[in-house]
């Protein structure tokens, strides 16, 4: 297998899915347009929901596209994992009522194991299927060829996809043993286990049900395929590196934090996860501003402020003094504009806002690390664990620290911080204002 760099990964694929007949989209927006549902596209078919129940008339019926997302929930671990990020890019094949299972799981072996393609070896991939999918399970065993014993059926909770409310429907992925060094080493470790030995690379979903986020689901009035695959772990497995930071776009941006830095990576613990969360939040706030979002205290402007300002803080712990995070925004322009025109057009713009909105929180970083330092003294004097709401608020209000950017700091030394309090604080503020 050649060792793809990821510009080339997502070219494959979406050249693979046009000589499939697919029309090639660009990403959308990472601004859900018409959803409610949702703050920041999190999956290549959230922008495509009315393509699905057949609300609207795709340019195609056949579309693939590489898409933007950002999913925050496991915001905590990013930095402490090799695999947690908020930034990713999935690539995907769609029909709106067109091809169904037969030909996409087909074209997914195709493209993974073909020697013309990626070319994986077909021995170390294991699918999986929703437990009561008997035809997805027989078109794997008798069009594919899969041996019995190497297709998995797993229930609800890993099988059936769906976010919230929307299209959503079994599915079957596809995992990729990266072999035992990798695994956990229990006894039950096997595909599906929570490890980083099989990785799920693909994901073919079978859209053919609407939900309404309580579990009441109706059948759409067509049958679709939705599938996910994310770039970076594809690129994991073909460039046969341990974790996503590791992928040659993402070690670009990892080695110019640690040049800015003057720091190596793997030498010291705590340092890494400092990289690697910058090297993650500076994608996400690259992306983010290209698309629009401007930095504030609200909605998704938040989201933007709170990663740009934690990857600032962790510039610091990593001993970086001045601005620092548009050099890094430039690194990952010139590693992602091949994908992402965009990120070369609006290039100026991006580095100005991101620019700006460090600056802001520069003037005040030190003043407002020193204050809650200052404070944590303070809790451990008086025996207490958690914070008063008024000093949370006054770290917001005076030095820009954002709620969640407090909380943490002193979650990583043992206290909490009274978000009551802190919201009573608010509110306070927001009536004085008023009647002023
Ligand atoms: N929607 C599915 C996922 O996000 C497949 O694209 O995994």
């Amino acid at each position: 297998m050649e060792k793809y760099g990821v510009n080339q990964l997502r070219e494959m694929f979406l050249s693979f899915f046009e000589t499939k007949g697919h029309l090639r989209l660009p990403s959308f927006s990472l601004i859900p347009q018409n959803d409610a549902s949702l703050l920041l596209i999190n999956s290549g078919m959230a922008p495509m929901k009315p393509y699905f129940k057949g609300e609207q008339e795709p340019p195609r019926h056949r579309v693939c596209t590489c898409q933007k997302c950002i999913r925050t929930g496991d915001i905590e671990n990013i930095g402490k994992t090799a695999r947690h990020g908020t930034y990713f890019e999935m690539l995907g094949n769609f029909s709106f009522g067109d091809y169904f299972k037969h030909e996409a799981i087909a074209w997914s072996w195709e493209f993974l194991t073909s020697p013309e393609w990626v070319g994986l070896e077909a021995d170390r991939l294991y699918p999986s299927v929703y437990e009561s999918d008997d035809e997805a399970w027989n078109i794997w065993h008798d069009e594919i060829g899969i041996p019995a014993e190497k297709i998995f059926r797993f229930g609800k909770e890993d099988n059936f996809w769906e976010h919230g409310s929307g299209p959503c429907g079994p599915c079957s992925e596809i995992y990729y043993d990266r072999g035992e060094k990798y695994g956990c080493g229990k006894p039950t470790c096997g595909v599906g286990c929570d490890c980083d030995r099989f990785m799920e690379v693909w994901n073919n979903v079978f859209t053919q049900f609407e939900s309404d986020g309580h579990h009441n689901y109706t059948e759409l009035k067509q049958k679709n395929i939705d599938t996910g695959m994310g770039l970076e772990r594809l690129a994991v497995v073909v460039q046969n590196v341990d974790t996503v930071f590791d992928i040659d776009t993402m070690k670009a941006i990892r080695d110019k934090i640690c040049e800015i830095a003057g720091v190596e990576y793997e030498t010291d613990a705590d340092k890494d996860v400092s990289i690697r969360l910058i090297t993650d939040h500076i994608r996400s706030v690259t992306f983010m501003t290209s698309d629009g979002i401007i930095p504030s205290n609200e909605g998704r402007g938040y989201v933007l402020r709170r990663l740009l300002r934690r990857a600032a803080r962790h510039g610091r712990l990593l001993g970086i003094e001045g601005l620092f995070l548009a050099k890094l925004a430039k690194t990952v322009i010139d590693e992602s504009k091949d994908g992402y025109p965009e990120l070369a057009e609006k290039e100026e713009y991006i580095l100005k806002v991101i620019t700006t909105e460090e600056e802001k929180f520069n003037k005040t970083i030190d003043q407002g690390l020193a204050i809650l330092a200052d404070m944590e003294d303070e809790l451990v004097k008086s025996g207490s664990k958690t914070l008063s709401g008024e000093n949370v608020f006054k770290l917001y209000d005076t030095y820009g620290f954002p709620v969640d950017l407090t909380t943490e700091i002193l979650e990583e030394k043992g206290f909490s911080v009274d978000e009551e309090g802190f919201k009573k604080a608010m509110e306070v503020q927001k009536q004085t204002a008023r009647n002023a």
